[in-house]
């Protein structure tokens, strides 16, 4: 049996796509209300197959509990947020989700970290709470690259990488991904599989980074930055990413901090790319002023903001852009700006419309913030607004760029 910890974005695809192949899960969440809900036979958030997929783990026999349960084989999916002073990874809730495996489980079992952490956070954080319990248990990190919108395809086909002491418990547990992943499995070493996660982020953010960048230089300039970047983009060798207004959501925001604070003097590029990024949304704040001046809006309450989520066609909110925004805006003491996402029917900020039509008719400049697939159903109704297209996505004429 296997009892995967922890049953947010990552844990309950995971745990859900085992017990669709044939293995005996039981899911573990301390939220007793997030248990209480798939119990009731409903998912806790929106995402391409997950319903479907959550059907046919019900019809394997999956079960959901608050309860650790005594077995070999554990899968931890807790998060792992960073300290926002000191940029290293925060391993709270893993220590603590490990010290509660560690109260219930035999000797021998194997213990799978999934969330992302730095690399040695094992080594440093977590084998003393395994040395002081005791107990003789196999410790192994498989990090996640699912991406949100696109979780159930990519659980099935992403290649993954699994690392363990000990080659043999390393395989074993590569069995187990296998029984559903048709990707490559690469066993490795678990401070190489530590790194290969947070690299792989840090990747994204800095290429990111390069093309927000070259968004301000164009702007200081008047250069049309999308044109540039089509252009450059037909060089062989060249592949530049599309400028947007920040980064959120619980890894290219969050991920790249830990090398920094980790190696401060050694992650430069680094770390000037994630305050780059950062700073994305105060200088849309700033675009949003210069567009108001130009066109004699006066009263920022005419000012609405759609998309309030970090990513197109999900309803995951964390460290959006958008709410970053809010941040920086309200830190200026100015009226909050109106808000609008399609997918969020729960109110989360101030001035949030749940009607799109009622949304419009209260502002006059529209900020494309994300680009769900919505909007792009929606252009006749945007026709007479001012517009910032922070993602090069709108067709209609006189539209304003980042
Ligand atoms: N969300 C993503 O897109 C994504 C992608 C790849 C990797 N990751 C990594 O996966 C990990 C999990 O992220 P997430 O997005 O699923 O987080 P999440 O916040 O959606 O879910 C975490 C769940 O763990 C539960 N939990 C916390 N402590 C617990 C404990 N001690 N015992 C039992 N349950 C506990 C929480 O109640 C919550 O339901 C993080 O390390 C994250 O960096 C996330």
């Amino acid at each position: 049996m296997i009892n995967v910890i922890g049953l947010g974005y990552i844990g309950l695809p995971t745990a859900l796509m085992l017990a669709s192949h044939g293995q005996v899960v039981v899911g573990t969440d301390c939220n007793a209300d997030l248990v209480a809900t798939l119990n009731r036979g409903e998912t806790t958030f929106k995402e391409e197959g997950l319903d479907r997929l959550f059907a046919n783990a019900i019809r394997g026999g999956i079960r959901f509990t608050t309860e650790y349960q005594r077995t070999d084989l554990y899968i931890v999916s807790v998060p792992t947020p960073y300290d926002k002073f000191s940029k290293k990874v925060d391993p709270g809730y893993v220590v603590k989700a490990v010290g509660q495996v560690l109260q219930v489980c035999p000797d021998e079992a194997v213990v799978v970290i999934e969330s992302t952490i730095s690399p040695g956070t094992l080594d440093k954080s977590v084998r003393p709470v395994v040395a002081a319990s005791g107990k003789r248990i196999s410790l192994v990190h498989a990090p996640e690259r699912i991406i949100p919108g696109n979780m159930v395809y990519e659980l099935l086909h992403n290649n993954r990488t699994i690392g363990a002491d000990d080659k043999a418990v390393g395989e074993r547990v590569k069995a187990v991904y296998a029984s559903f992943c048709q990707g490559e499995i690469i066993v490795t070493d678990i401070r190489t599989a530590e790194m290969t996660k947070v690299v792989e982020n840090t990747f994204r953010a800095v290429n990111i980074a390069f093309a927000n960048e070259l968004a301000r230089i164009c702007r200081h300039d008047g250069m049309d930055v999308y044109e540039i970047i089509r252009i450059c983009n037909m060089h062989p060798r060249v592949n530049i990413l599309q400028p947007g207004p920040g980064v959120g959501g619980h890894c290219i925001s969050v991920d790249p901090w830990f090398l920094v604070g980790d190696y401060p003097s050694l992650a430069k590029v680094i770390d000037e790319s994630m305050k780059t990024n950062d700073g994305q949304p105060a200088f849309v704040l700033n675009r949003i002023h210069e567009i108001m001046k130009e066109n004699g809006i006066t009263d920022n309450r005419r000012v609405g903001l759609y998309g309030l989520t970090y990513k197109e066609n999900v309803d995951d909110v964390r460290e959006s852009p958008t709410l970053q925004m809010l941040e920086v805006q309200e830190r200026h003491l100015a009226c909050p700006l109106k808000v609008y996402d399609p997918l969020i029917q729960r109110q989360i900020v101030e001035n949030q419309f749940f009607d799109f039509d009622a949304f419009l008719s209260e502002v006059d400049l529209v900020v494309i913030m994300v680009k769900h697939d919505h909007i792009k159903q929606n252009w006749d109704k945007l026709k007479g607004k001012v517009i910032l297209d922070c993602h090069n996505i709108c067709p209609l004429e006189g539209v304003y760029h980042l």
